[in-house]
């Protein structure tokens, strides 16, 4: 099986920037690759990469087995969806949608069949004839979308396309992107720098940290697992502890047990200290523990308030141990 895109110890500099460094990486076919990472990590700049909108100063990039590198941006079979949608705002939904087939030749019948099957695809059948400034947010980024796919591109590139919706649309959206990727099996790569879309809609997520690879692999392999501070406060843990016997570890709250005066603990690592906060969540309470210099987070069902002198339990198999520096990744192209 050839790899649709590979990057091979690819660097960006900008002047004294380096952007993108040494960047290993393998876009597994079919699947939905995420790059993630906080703002100025070198996402954008790894995706105008492999558009071709940018030449690296350093590496490769290889296109279906093919060198790559050099390549014009319209000699290669992609697809992309920017931030902004980049609509043409004087073509009405279906011109839009047209525009990559016409820009390759297609034949009219064609392009109407095509952009007719894109448009059902993305829900937007009923208003072809609107214009960009006539829809919602969300419809344009269909558009957008639908625009991207119409010429059967064999990745599709999307930079951080629901940033500009709602919070509730784009949970709805993220949900309709994966919807569009399994039906057209196409290879994406998505930009984010959001953990709950890379979380919900990622095969092979890839954490960039200043412009490099700082850890990848499928989410539900790297959450549980985050190799450095860096990572699993990316992905929101909150506890970052050293406990006798295990060095710097996190765990999440949820396995961090706060017990009352008197309560019998079952094994485990315990903590003493005093609640500093308590907060209600309905089911149970979130503790923070003042534990010596250390800050607890955990749960309890017991009545806590805060002052009162408690015991915290950190079970030994829930504590995810993090190394000082950040390890060598894992192998590319390690999905499941
Ligand atoms: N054209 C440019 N000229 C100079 N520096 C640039 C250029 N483009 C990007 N950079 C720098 O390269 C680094 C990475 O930028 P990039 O746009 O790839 O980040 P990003 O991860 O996409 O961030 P964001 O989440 O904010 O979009 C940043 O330090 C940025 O300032
Ligand atoms: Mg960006």
């Amino acid at each position: 099986m050839v790899n649709p895109v590979e990057l091979d110890g690819v660097t960006r500099e900008f002047g004294g920037v380096t952007a993108v460094q040494d960047l290993d990486l393998t876009v597994p076919e079919g699947k939905f690759t995420a790059l993630l990472g906080p703002s100025g990590c070198g996402k954008t700049t790894t995706l105008r990469m492999i558009a071709g909108y940018l030449a690296p100063t350093r590496g490769r990039i290889l296109l279906d087995g093919a060198e790559a590198t050099r390549l014009p941006p319209e000699r290669r079979n992609l697809g992309m969806v920017f931030q902004s949608y980049a609509l043409f705002p004087h073509l009405t939904v279906a011109k839009n949608v047209a525009f990559g087939l016409r820009m390759r030749k297609a034949g009219r019948e064609e392009t109407r069949r095509r952009v007719g099957e894109a448009l059902e695809l993305v829900g937007l059948s009923h208003l072809a004839e609107r214009r960009p400034r006539e829809l919602s947010g969300g419809q344009q980024q269909r558009v957008a979308l639908a625009r991207a796919i119409v010429i059967r591109p064999s990745v599709l590139l999307l930079d951080e396309p629901l940033s500009n919706l709602d919070a509730r649309l784009r949970v709805q959206m993220r949900q309709e992107l994966l919807n569009v990727q399994r039906e057209t099996g196409v290879t994406a790569v998505l930009v984010t720098h959001d953990q709950d879309e890379a979380l919900e809609l990622a095969d092979l997520m890839v954490i960039l940290r200043d412009g490099r690879l700082e850890q990848l692999g499928h989410p539900r392999d790297v959450f549980p697992a985050p190799a450095s501070r860096f990572v699993a406060e990316f992905l929101g843990y909150e506890n970052f502890l050293t406990v006798p016997g295990h060095g710097p570890v996190t765990i999440r709250p949820e396995y961090v047990r706060v017990l009352a005066a008197g309560e019998e603990p079952p094994g485990g690592t315990l903590l003493s200290g005093t609640a500093a906060r308590v907060t209600y969540r309905g089911t149970d309470c979130l503790v923070a523990v003042r534990a010596g210099d250390q800050t607890v987070l955990g749960t309890t069902a017991a009545e806590i308030r805060p002052g009162d002198e408690v015991r915290v339990l950190l079970p030994g198999d829930r504590l995810i141990h993090l190394p000082e520096n950040a390890p060598v990744p894992a192998t590319a192209g390690d999905t499941r």
